[in-house]
């Protein structure tokens, strides 16, 4: 409270001193005058498009004599050449940078064998995953250095571009920003059937966005003094790769962006203007396609975007600063940047693609959750300092939510700096923003939605288990800073009547 209020003070005589210092030229108003004008990134025009961009290799797996599909992760320490010449160290899966994509589809029983090479401890969490408590590696679900962790579970969700990342309770950011992130893809046979680009690789490009800047050879991982949302780099990625361009040889292309970066929110369109069909978000497709012509990702959401294509012309993805948010917020946390993301080439001479299905599915095969059969509502206050005046703590279980109910969180942004919400486990429905029915690319399945400051976003769940009161799911903001210093909580699914255990207070297995 004093804190914010303390820094809402600190932020009006600022804003004052930078319009005094403008008019007058004092030597303090300058200064700061300095700081803002200075503190707005731009790459746009001046990325060069010189590497071709890498895509992240589709991780083997074999079948057990039980029919489980199991999969090999390695954590390790590596060198990454982001640019010639320069050997930077990374983490990665498998490899010295991110993950190979893991694919798996629906009803498969999947298996992962996490092992940690680092010599430190991590952990692997499944995000946007439907599965146990116990599998879902978050930060009970620790990996020690040295040791193998194997969650399996069976895939029971729609098609989907998930991902996986490293949870350790308090580390969250600089694990991922050393390079512990990847892909983890979905399939069902709606998705199989449907006339969308799907070939990977291909006409399907798994689009990581990262933001990054180079302290000599190494990432820098520092917050600007000024910036209260986490670490905002000064260029764009894509799957690792600097300035890069993907070669296309088809007439659409589907892009599957993630913001993958710790703090910064993209807003994606393309350089001139043209319109995309938006597919799918976090937890799946959609069930009509939207055409617009920017979408916004706060860090860990994930868009289905199919892109039209001219023979022999070249676009560029790029990102747009917001379109809201108070001037603060926009220059000081990253709202007035924009970056030149990826270029696309596309081939003289395209193959034919088929037009976007009108219809991607039922209604109801959304598989999400009604608020009419919501049998409780909770509300979340969204504090840098904590949920509802709570840091986190391990040992302390938030919330308590009986296993095959539906109920509507009230997630409240009263602060003054950006926040999203994360709930691990589940894909919930945005009833509404601020009271009115969201947008196209807010109706969808999602996992992660944006609060901005003074808004209130209203979700319908749906908890369908299995209960274990022991082991409980997270719920925080996905700007990893935050979520580090506290801003999260904790919650079990159990059965009717049951009552919540007590987790231990440290992560272990
Ligand atoms: Cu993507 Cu709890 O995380
Ligand atoms: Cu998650
Ligand atoms: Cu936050």
């Amino acid at each position: 409270m004093e804190k914010t209020r303390g820094r809402r003070r600190l932020k009006r005589v600022l804003i004052t001193l930078a319009v005094v210092g403008g008019v007058l030229g004092a030597a303090v108003g300058g200064s700061f005058a300095w700081l803002w004008t200075s503190a707005d990134i731009s790459t746009v025009g001046k990325a060069r498009f010189d590497n071709a961009l890498a895509v992240p290799p589709l991780a083997p797996s074999t079948v057990d004599k039980d029919g489980t599909r199991v999969f090999d992760l390695r954590m390790q320490t590596g060198s990454t050449e982001f640019r010639p010449g320069v050997a930077t160290p990374t983490w990665g899966f498998n490899g010295d940078h991110l993950g190979p994509t893991l694919r798996a589809e629906r009803g498969e029983r999947v298996k992962v064998r996490v092992r940690n090479t680092l010599d430190e401890a991590s952990s692997v969490h499944w995000h946007g995953m439907h599965l146990p408590a116990a599998m879902d590696g978050g930060p009970h679900q620790s990996v020690e250095a040295g040791s193998t962790w194997t969650p399996r579970w069976k895939v029971d969700q729609p098609a989907a571009t998930l991902w996986y990342h490293p949870h350790p309770h308090g580390a969250t950011e600089r694990h991922v920003q050393k390079g512990l992130a990847g892909m983890f893809l979905l399939d069902d046979e709606r998705s199989e059937r449907l006339a969308l680009p799907k070939t990977y690789g291909v006409d399907d490009l798994p689009v990581m966005v990262q933001d990054v800047t180079f302290d000599g050879a190494d990432l820098d991982h520092g917050h600007h003094f000024l910036a209260n949302t986490g670490f905002l780099g000064e260029r764009t990625m894509v799957n690792g790769t600097l300035d890069p361009y993907a070669e296309v040889g088809d007439e659409r292309v589907r892009l599957r962006l993630l913001n993958a970066s710790t703090a910064r929110i993209y807003t994606f369109g393309f350089d001139d203007d043209r319109s995309f069909s938006l597919v799918g978000t976090d937890g799946g497709l959609l069930a009509e396609p939207a055409a617009m012509n920017r979408i916004q990702l706060s860090p860990g959401e994930r868009a289905e975007v199919v892109v039209t294509m001219r023979p022999g012309e070249r676009t560029v993805l790029r990102s747009y600063p917001w379109r809201a948010g108070d001037s603060w917020e926009r220059r000081f946390n990253g709202g007035d940047d924009s970056f030149d993301v990826l270029q696309l080439r596309a081939a003289e001479r395209l193959r034919p693609s088929p037009a976007v299905p009108s219809r991607l599915a039922e209604d109801e095969g959304l598989e999400l959750p009604e608020a009419g059969d919501s049998v409780r509502g909770r509300h979340f206050e969204l504090r840098r300092s904590g949920i509802n005046g709570r840091p986190m703590a391990m040992d302390r279980v938030d919330e308590t939510v009986v296993r095959g109910t539906t109920e509507v969180w009230t997630l409240r942004n009263g602060g003054d700096m950006t926040h999203n919400f994360h709930v691990h486990d589940v894909q919930f429905r945005v009833l509404d923003v601020d009271g009115k029915r969201p947008e196209p690319a807010l109706r969808g399945r999602k996992d992660t939605v944006a609060v901005p400051v003074g808004s209130t976003v209203r979700i319908a769940l749906r908890f369908d288990g299995p209960s274990d009161p022991d082991t409980p799911y997270m719920y925080h903001c996905h700007l990893l800073s935050h979520e580090d210093e506290g801003m999260m909580g904790q919650f079990v699914v159990v059965d009717k009547g049951q009552r919540a255990g007590a987790p231990p207070g440290h992560a272990g297995h």
